[in-house]
């Protein structure tokens, strides 16, 4: 079982663990939980170690156990990072079967696992692990010896895989076939790199890109065989299969980060699979499971308040999900900054949820408001990126966002992430009390796994939020309104236009306008406006029409950010973003996004790093 993990497979000339290893620390920027590697020695041997814990730890069990048996040209390795499970010695990767002859890495999650289990244990299979990916290597083993697939590798993967729900990429080697390495992919990524006299797999091109630059991107449900000589690709049936080849025209920092400029902007990219990665698992049997949390359902019914506390965006993912939990468990939601409810003796008791937000997990100001709720007897639930980390460690229960890491500084993929598993917090919360029936439940699931192909529509469309942020890079200051939802992205747009591009930016809520903020409109200052759906919530959207009317007349310049189709604003919009509709309490997750973009291209445009703003660091460890 694995959130974001690190692939890598080679077939060649040279000595597969050295590869395979290199390839693994150039995929280090992931992190680590664990890592392994397989090496065949060409001799019907199979090497395998893996140790929890950094690459490092695993080089230095290299080391212990010798190297000799490691000599062989054809292997594979992995690294996992903030996974389901715990990172320990016996749930590392690669697993094998009983026999030892097949070994297996693998990324994702294999949904129909403990029917799989439950087989092979009738079978008298004994498992070594608790995880999901050994059930694959029995399975693998189990079909390579009997009926038509006996003695075919390919064709035993291809059998195993039809028969796998969720999603997955495999990398399978056995004894029997020392020049060969197989791997199939659904859903998360998968490359093969072409060199000459080798073929390597991998997640990402970095892992190869300083062997060779030739690359094959696989396609969804394929299985690809490399050997020496090249490769060749079938879907899971058997029939020859076409894959997309491509060279990379990346140095290797560049690759690193996807091809792109900056992590930051290649994590505005993974925000899909943030939103799919955090979602996933977590509704099971036409029922909401927090399975990373340890509070019961009658902990959950005994709840009568609840806190979010955070700092920064993750304090901003807690505001948006106020409007959701409260609407959903009838429960007050007060939203706090760790900083603050930390030292102003907030009410706390036995019966109150601290919801504790960061990505990081080690946030000084989030861990002290921690500290302090559980002082005070209150429940405190972490929702967090790090597997591990102080937060989540100090509180009683905790759920992970999968966002994979983060290494710009300033956050995207973890702010979706973050609104994403608060959502699954107050869903879970009101499955508990019953203040929604089942169906209910099941629906805003269903609409919030819809999400990630929303948030790909977004992503399809920025390129002219890049264009208009470099029109803006000279403005001296820029504002951000917004109602109700759209009033925290308000806030999220104008701290991420702060912290990257040093610009003034202030967030309000549209109708306090008239309360003061209204004296700041002149000629010519870009305004952004959150609109709400016409339909969701037509009476503030015609508040919200007036608000900018109102500025418009005063001589800003209106950036509206509305859903598609929405006719009415378009008079009043001097460059109209538009977003998918979607239902109002999940507008934040497609709304931010351009307000991500806009930020970064204002930033580049003046000439500053995205991924390292000035006077901030990634995790703030002091208050
Ligand atoms: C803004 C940003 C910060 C963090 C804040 C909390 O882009 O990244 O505001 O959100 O420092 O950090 P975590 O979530 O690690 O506790």
């Amino acid at each position: 079982l694995c959130g974001v993990c690190g692939i890598v497979g080679y077939v060649g000339h040279r000595p597969a663990l050295d590869v395979v290893l290199d390839g693994l620390r150039r995929l280090e920027y992931r992190g680590y939980d664990s890592a392994g590697v397989a090496v065949l020695d060409g001799a019907g041997g199979l090497a395998v170690e893996r140790k929890a814990g950094r690459l490092s730890n695993l080089e230095e069990r290299l080391d212990e156990v010798g190297r000799e048996a490691f000599a062989g040209t054809a292997g594979m390795g992995h690294t996992r990072w903030a996974t389901h499970g715990a990172p320990i010695d016996r749930n590392s990767h690669p697993h094998r079967d009983v026999t030892g002859r097949v070994a297996v890495v693998h990324n994702g999650i294999i949904e129909n696992f403990a029917a799989l289990r439950a087989e092979l244990e009738a079978r008298g299979v004994e498992m070594a692990s608790d995880t999901d990916t050994e059930t694959t290597a029995h399975l693998i083993a189990i079909a390579y010896t009997e009926g038509d697939t006996a003695g075919d590798l390919a064709g035993s993967v291809r059998a195993v895989v039809r028969r796998l729900e969720g999603a997955f990429t495999l990398v399978v080697t056995h004894a029997d076939q020392p020049d060969t390495v197989v791997a199939a992919r659904r859903s998360s990524p998968l490359v093969v790199g072409v060199g000459e006299g080798e073929t390597f797999v991998a997640s990402d091109v970095s892992a190869f890109i300083e062997h060779t630059r030739e690359a094959v991107e696989l396609g969804q449900d394929q299985v690809v065989v490399i050997t020496r000589e090249g490769y060749e690709v079938t879907d899971f049936v058997g029939e020859a299969a076409e894959a997309k080849p491509f060279t990379v025209n990346w140095d290797l920092s560049a690759a690193e980060k996807g091809g792109h400029e900056y992590f930051m902007l290649k994590e505005i990219e993974e925000q899909p699979d943030a939103l799919a990665n955090t979602l996933r698992g977590h509704f099971v049997g036409g029922r909401i499971v927090l399975d990373e949390q340890r509070l019961s359902d009658q902990d959950l019914r005994d709840v009568d308040k609840v806190f979010v506390v955070a700092c920064g965006s993750a304090y901003h993912s807690g505001l948006v999900a106020k409007y959701a939990i409260e609407h959903w468990t009838r429960l007050p939601v007060e939203v706090e900054l760790a900083s603050e409810f930390r030292y102003r003796d907030p009410v706390l008791d036995r019966d109150t949820l601290v919801v504790a937000v960061s990505q990081s997990g080690e946030t000084a100001d989030t861990l002290e408001a921690v500290r302090h709720a559980r002082a005070q007897k209150a429940r405190v639930l972490a929702v967090c990126n790090t597997n591990g980390a102080q937060i989540p460690r100090e509180s009683d229960a905790v759920l992970y966002t999968h966002a994979g890491p983060e290494i710009g500084v300033a956050s995207t993929k973890a702010f979706l992430a973050q609104i994403a598993a608060n959502y699954l917090v107050g869903l879970a919360l009101a499955q508990a009390r019953g203040t929604k029936y089942p169906d209910e439940v099941a629906r805003e699931f269903h609409e919030l796994e819809a999400m990630p192909k929303a948030v790909q529509q977004v992503l399809g469309t920025v390129e002219q939020v890049r264009a208009l942020g470099r029109e803006l890079a000279d403005s001296k200051a820029v504002l951000f309104l917004g109602r109700h939802v759209g009033y925290p992205v308000a806030l999220e747009g104008a701290l991420k236009l702060k912290e990257l591009a040093y610009m003034h930016a202030e967030g309000f809520a549209a109708g306090e306008l008239k309360h003061g903020p209204i004296a700041l409109i002149e000629e010519g200052l870009p305004v952004v406006v959150v609109m709400p759906s016409p339909k969701g919530r037509a009476v503030l959207h015609s508040k919200l029409v007036s608000n900018i009317s109102e500025i418009q007349a005063r001589g800003a310049r209106t950036i509206v950010i509305a859903e598609e189709g929405d006719e009415t604003v378009r008079p009043f919009a001097d460059h109209l973003i538009e977003v998918p509709a979607v239902s109002t309490l999940l507008q934040p997750l497609v709304s931010t996004v351009p307000l991500q973009v806009l930020a970064a291209e204002i930033a580049r445009s003046r000439g500053y790093d995205v991924d390292k703003p000035r006077n901030l660091a990634k995790s703030v460890t002091v208050e």
